[in-house]
């Protein structure tokens, strides 16, 4: 899949998003290894904390159909200004990704912005600060 169609993909999740408390729907595609893909939107609840957000919706996804090789995430904002992963997306990512994740951030204008999920967190704690 090209950058363009990732992107395309997490845009499309926009229409599938569930905020009817932030009015901020928010869309993911996370590719893998193989070329698979699985896509994510943001689920709001009365409760506020128990919803989650479009990166970790993507993932419990691929994690439960049995692909944790991520490569690429896209994530598809509503306004103008880029949305990245909050700090638990990122550390959920960080779960099964190394530093080299790309991240593509897109906006409501179809404009790009790429980074790696090492930019968005340096010094990250992982299983490896468990040994
Ligand atoms: N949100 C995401 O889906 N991804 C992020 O990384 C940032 C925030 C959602 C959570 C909530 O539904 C709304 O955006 C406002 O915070």
């Amino acid at each position: 899949m090209t950058k363009e169609e990732l992107c395309g993909a997490a845009c499309s999740m926009l229409a599938r998003s569930y905020a009817p408390y932030s009015h901020f729907p928010v869309g993911a595609a996370l590719e893998c290894a193989d070329g698979s893909v699985f896509t994510g939107c943001n689920i709001e609840n009365a409760a506020f904390s128990p919803s989650i957000c479009a990166e970790r919706t993507a993932v419990a996804k691929a994690v439960s159909e049995g692909h944790r090789d991520f490569v690429r995430i896209a994530v598809a904002g509503s306004t103008e200004q880029f949305c990245p992963p909050c700090g638990v997306c990122r550390q959920v990512l960080a779960e099964f990704a190394g530093d080299g994740l790309e991240v593509l951030l897109v906006n409501s204008r179809g404009e790009v912005r790429e980074t790696t999920l090492g930019a968005l967190l340096p010094g990250r704690f992982d299983s490896g600060n468990l040994t």
